[in-house]
Parts: structure tokens; C-alpha cells; sequence
């Protein structure tokens, strides 16, 4: 697991940037599908966006599913709106759909690919009906579409 925290003290809380499964090989994964932005890039980009508007953030990636409900419970007490890309895991996952629902944080689900333009089995969304947003196809801009959906949110 790895966390890349930015610490910019922020009058408006902590978001938790939160991402899955083989999304730390952004950048050389499928750069037809993903883009050649790495997961660093997805940190300073949305992080950026953040501090403008007066949140701190902490970008979160693992590869185990155990990993991810321990960051979600862990939002609970530190973060006042999850970014989540869950990856693979979005497809799959009951337990992190429970934790979203547990922690009742405002969540936003981001994928950057459009996953309805792909194969059928990423149609289906675990965690769709537990989030208030969803952001899909935008590329990494997706993120930071995710925190203009939070400024807002919790304005
Ligand atoms: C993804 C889409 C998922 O279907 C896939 O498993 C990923 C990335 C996206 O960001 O487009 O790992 O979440």
C-alpha cells in the first residue's frame, strides 16, 4: 500500500483519493486506455485541486481489497469526502461496497476509462449505488472532477 499524504493545512478537512488494483502501473498500463499520466500525476493534479479549494488530501493505492475497507473505516475518522476508483474490485467487491455504505462519507466512484464503452462484465457496478457521484470516462480529468463534485457537496 502506498499513501502519498499532502499536507497543506486546510480549513475544510482531508479528501481521501483512494485507488485499487493495478492502478499504481498508471502511466505504462494500456496507455491506449489509461493515458500516460502516472499515479503521481493523479496525486499533484488532484491535490492541486483540493488545496484550491481548501481541503488537504491523501492519495491511498493497493492492490488488496482488505487494504481498501481499512482505508475506508480509517476515512472515517480523517476525511470529510472519498475519491475512490476501485478498479477491478468495482466489479467484484461486496465488502467495499459495505464500507462505503458503513462510513457514510460523501463518496465519489471515478474511473478513467468509460467503462460502458468496454467489455460487458465492467457494466456492473457494486459500489454505484453506495456512492452519490459517479464519474466515468474523463480520463485522470475525472479526479479532479470528483473534487469539484465535493466543493460543492459539502459547501
Ligand atoms: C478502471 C476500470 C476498471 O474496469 C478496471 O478494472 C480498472 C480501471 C478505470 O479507471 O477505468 O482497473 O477502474
Amino acid at each position: 500500500m502506498t499513501s502519498t499524504p499532502d499536507a497543506t493545512p486546510a480549513g475544510r478537512g482531508e479528501l481521501l483519493i483512494l485507488n485499487g488494483p493495478n492502478l499504481n502501473l498508471l502511466g505504462t498500463r494500456e496507455p491506449a486506455i489509461y493515458g500516460s499520466d502516472t499515479l503521481d500525476d493523479v496525486a499533484r493534479l488532484a491535490g492541486a485541486a483540493a488545496r484550491d479549494a481548501g481541503f488537504s488530501s491523501e492519495c491511498i493505492q493497493s492492490n488488496h481489497e482488505g487494504d481498501l475497507v481499512d482505508a475506508i473505516h480509517a476515512a472515517r475518522g480523517t476525511a470529510v469526502g472519498i475519491i475512490l476508483n476501485a478498479g477491478a474490485y468495482t466489479h467484484t467487491s461486496v465488502a467495499i461496497r459495505d464500507a462505503i455504505s458503513a462510513v457514510e462519507l460523501p463518496t465519489v466512484e471515478v474511473h478513467i476509462s468509460n467503462v460502458h464503452k468496454r467489455e460487458e462484465f465492467r457494466h456492473h457496478s457494486y459500489l454505484s449505488p453506495v456512492c452519490d457521484a459517479v464519474i466515468v470516462g474523463a480520463g485522470v480529468h475525472g479526479y479532479v472532477l470528483a473534487v469539484s463534485y465535493l466543493d460543492q457537496a459539502l459547501a
